[in-house]
């Protein structure tokens, strides 16, 4: 129970490992702020945790909006009068094309959930966590914000972009007990990440994908999950700044 009672918002958590993550909080005791611009699935995860017995709320938020994204922290404030771990999950893959085919339209929308959507959760939590004293904050990044992935330059800068974010947070207000960490999932299997659907986009690419991890295998969900909650933990007290791989030994 390394959550009991602790106020823990996770955006994205709808789906895939912000899902897994709210489910995994919840049972360590946490009360869940579930936010998704997909509200069916957002409540859908509010109900398999009240069903397990753990309490949780939804708020449908488009973490590209800023207005929303206000909207969302006062509301916690109101109703909770604090907000000890923010994940900021939610994100986009973008479009799988080379540069020249990657419109000015696609590269707005991909840079405004993936990086804006995190400098504006961000940049509303951290007022919350100052006047209670401290907190955890910890976005979800990408092994495409170490390094480049090719067909894919939105989504790589994007999540450059969020390791950038964390590390000068965290510089900026370590003395004033806020840590801000990232994670850099390799691909792990989700909605947004099928490996049948890479393999129609082009034929063995799965494979090939799998082949270059060390591991050679790609991440179960719970694995991202339980990095998640350690650093989210106080087992993770002296962490700050950093960006975690969690990817079979890709990045090294
Ligand atoms: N799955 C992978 O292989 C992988 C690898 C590296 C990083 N990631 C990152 O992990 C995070 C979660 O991805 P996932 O695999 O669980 O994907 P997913 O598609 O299963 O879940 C993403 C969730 O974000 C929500 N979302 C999308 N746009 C939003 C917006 N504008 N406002 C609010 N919510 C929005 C979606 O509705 C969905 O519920 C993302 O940031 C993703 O970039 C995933």
């Amino acid at each position: 129970m390394r959550f009991k009672n602790k106020i823990v918002l996770i955006t994205g958590s709808g789906s895939g490992i912000g899902k897994a993550a709210a489910l995994a909080f919840s049972k360590e005791g946490g009360v869940i702020i579930v936010s998704d611009i997909n509200v069916k699935n957002g409540l859908k995860t509010v109900s398999e945790i009240t069903k397990n017995g753990g309490e949780a709320c939804f708020f449908e938020t488009d973490v590209s909006d800023f207005d929303m994204v206000e909207k969302l922290m006062n509301y916690i404030f109101n109703q909770y009068g604090r907000l000890d771990v923010a994940i900021n999950n939610a994100g986009v893959g973008g479009g799988f094309e080379k540069l020249i085919d990657l419109s000015v339209e696609s590269w707005n929308k991909t840079m405004s959930i993936n990086s804006s959507g995190v400098f504006y959760c961000i940049k509303t939590q951290v007022p919350i966590m100052l006047k209670q004293g401290g907190g955890v904050i910890l976005n979800t990044s990408s092994i495409a914000g170490i390094r480049g992935l090719p067909n894919a330059t939105a989504y790589s800068a994007s999540k450059h972009a969020v390791i950038g974010i964390t590390k000068t947070v965290a510089l900026e207000y370590a003395k004033n007990n806020i840590r801000v960490n990232a994670i850099c999932p390799v691909f792990t299997v989700t909605p947004m990440f099928n490996p049948e659907a890479m393999d129609k986009l082009k034929e063995g690419l799965s494979e090939r994908l799998k082949a270059n991890i060390p591991m050679k295998r790609f991440a179960d969900v719970m694995e991202q999950v339980n990095t998640m909650l350690w650093l989210c933990s106080d087992e993770a007290s002296f962490i700050t700044g950093q960006a975690i791989s969690v990817d079979g030994g890709l990045t090294v």
